[in-house]
């Protein structure tokens, strides 16, 4: 016997994606009633929302949100619009699934941005509009809420339609599909994949470990409660360098004996000389006079050179010890301390002594980006533009609009940016952990050219995050010859870097010293150089073809010899 279609619609979504307008039309149509949580909620307290979030505090609007859904849980013939956050809760949900159809509506955060401006209300109505960047925190708001949003019976994106579309597939898809979800109660009440209870947490989930990454502003000063709350205890090693230690050292201490652990440091030397099978010696020396034991932490507190170098530590010294990475350096936030490969220096090249090392997780502070210096920042910023630029046009759309904040590490903007760097890490590394499959090397835009550089300046005159903006350019000029990048892209790219103040050029380098250490690096791994080129934001490909020549002109290109049309039709 078919079953019946359900006679309750939920209506899920952010602010601004049209429930009531959309609610109201559905039920007309139907010839059903319209309700609307916020609006039982206020009717039965004779408050205001914001009042109640106010005075109450948002965990009882919570509870009087349940009270409401259940109410409307209990009516047959009826649309329901619901909160913006109800489906955070999996009771929430069952109570929506038994008997109902869930529909979310979809919208990009500019668009629902847009349209809540154009409600108008006031800031007290409006409270995601008050105060600065309303934008910013839409986004972010809505990015910690998607995971729950995917848990509907179907989605609309409504960005391009209007309420009368959008209630035309709400009624299309409860005819078609609403029967057969109705079997299920208990269909959206899982708990999703990458979603976690508390704030600013974003996992990875590789093949042999999974652990959270807690960026936030101010995170040191819950570093001690994190290890515990891991189920770390005992004695914390922390390892820094004089730099960062300056900064952080007595905090990093403070926040770990608060919490009980025994918390002891090593000092190293700032800068790269330190990242050597030597001062990993003097590491394990000290581990040993402090007794470590298997399941103390290693603490990393520092940036890439750091999170190295103790990380190496911390996966040889007895076989592994818990690792806990707390990157300092925006490079070590956004992209060394994700992915679990910890390395040391030989004279003969760099990181060519390492391992995969997962850590039990990562604590990064946003606000340590304060005290960075400045020239460290800059190219820092060239890896969050990469990770734009290759997987994710909304991030380069907020790079762009945002630039003056986040160069100025407004809080908010630069704690989101960071967030979804990770984000977009940790999900690569997820997928391909050892770099087996292939996904990670879309990682490597713009490191081919890099690398060249780097080595041809013996790793003196740039950072690594300048050689990649100039890589990057390469890899663009050399992506718009083979017909690959649209000139539109280059652009925007040269535009997005420079703005960032990231130059694109290397025009002391010698480009012939940079093509041998190119050609060094094919020899070295037996294959041709693949090359990963962008044939749109989001979009990487990966070539071995690439011409001999072309990757000599673009290489004199950065290197300020040749122009690559120049070079091309010469
Ligand atoms: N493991 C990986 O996947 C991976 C990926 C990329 C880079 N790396 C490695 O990372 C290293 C580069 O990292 P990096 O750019 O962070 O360099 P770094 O660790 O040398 O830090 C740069 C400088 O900034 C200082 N510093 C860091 N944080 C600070 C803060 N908050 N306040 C004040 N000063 C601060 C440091 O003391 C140092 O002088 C290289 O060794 C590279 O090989 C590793």
């Amino acid at each position: 016997m078919a079953t019946q279609r359900p006679r309750r619609i939920f209506l899920t979504g952010f602010s601004g994606s049209g429930k009531s307008a959309v609610a109201a039309l559905v039920a007309a149509a139907l010839g059903w009633r319209v309700l609307d949580t916020d609006d039982t909620i206020e009717e039965r307290s004779g408050r205001s929302i914001p009042d109640i979030f106010a005075r109450d505090g948002e965990a009882r609007f919570r509870e009087l949100e349940t009270e409401a859904l259940r109410e409307a849980a209990r009516q047959v013939g009826v649309v329901v619009a619901t909160g913006g956050g109800i489906v955070q809760s999996a009771g929430n949900r069952r109570l929506m699934a038994d008997g109902g159809f869930v529909v979310c509506l979809e919208g990009q955060p500019e668009v629902l941005w847009r349209r809540l401006r154009d409600a108008g209300g006031s800031a007290t109505e409006r409270p995601l509009l008050s105060g600065p960047d309303s934008l910013g925190r839409i986004r972010a708001l809505k990015a910690r809420r998607q995971p729950f949003y995917a848990l509907a019976d179907y989605t609309i994106h409504t960005d391009n339609l209007e309420p009368p579309q959008v209630a035309e597939e709400v009624l299309g898809a409860w005819r078609r599909l609403s029967a057969r979800a109705a079997r299920d109660p208990d269909r959206l009440s899982g708990e999703p994949a990458s979603a976690d209870a508390s704030e600013g947490t974003c996992w990875v989930n590789a093949e042999s470990a999974r652990y959270p990454v807690y960026v936030e502003w101010g995170a040191l000063a819950r570093l001690g409660e994190r290890l515990r709350g891991a189920g770390l205890s005992g004695a914390a090693h922390v390892i820094s360098d004089d730099h960062v230690w300056h900064h952080y050292g007595e905090a990093a201490l403070a926040s770990l004996r608060q919490a009980g652990f025994e918390a002891d440091s090593y000092v190293v030397p700032a800068g790269e000389a330190s990242k050597s099978l030597t001062t990993a010696s003097l590491l394990y020396e000290w581990l040993a006079s402090r007794r470590a034991e298997r399941g103390h932490a290693v603490v990393a507190l520092g940036g890439g050179m750091v999170g190295d170098l103790a990380g190496f530590a911390a996966a040889t010294y007895l076989r592994g010890l818990p690792l806990v990475h707390v990157p300092t350096s925006l490079l070590a936030m956004v992209d060394a301390s994700i992915g679990g490969k910890v390395a040391v220096n030989l004279s003969e090249a760099k990181n060519l002594v390492g391992a995969f090392y997962q850590p039990r997780m990562v604590v990064a502070d946003v606000s340590a980006l304060t005290t960075l210096p400045a020239r460290e920042l800059t190219s820092g910023w060239a890896e969050v533009a990469k990770h734009a630029l290759i997987m994710d046009p909304d991030l380069l759309s907020t790079l762009e609009a945002r630039v003056a904040d986040l160069r100025r590490l407004e809080p908010e903007v630069t704690t989101a940016v960071v967030r979804r760097n990770v984000e977009l890490k940790a999900q690569v590394v997820s997928e391909d952990e050892r770099e087996t499959t292939g996904r990670r090397t879309i990682l490597n835009y713009g490191h081919t050219v890099a690398h060249g550089l780097e080595a041809a300046s013996e790793y003196e005159t740039l950072l690594h995050g300048e050689a990649v903006a100039i890589g990057m350019a390469a890899a663009a000029a050399i992506g718009q010859e083979m017909g690959v990048t649209p000139a539109a892209l280059v652009e925007r790219q040269a535009a997005v870097l420079a703005s960032f103040g990231l130059l694109q050029e290397a025009p002391g380098i010698d480009p012939e010293r940079a093509l041998a250490a190119l050609a060094l690096d094919k020899k070295v791994s037996g294959r041709a150089v693949r090359w990963v080129l962008l044939e749109d934001v989001g979009r990487p490909v990966l070539r071995d073809d690439v011409p001999a020549a072309l990757v000599r002109q673009a290489v004199r290109l950065v290197c300020g010899a040749a122009g690559m049309r120049e070079g091309h039709s010469g």
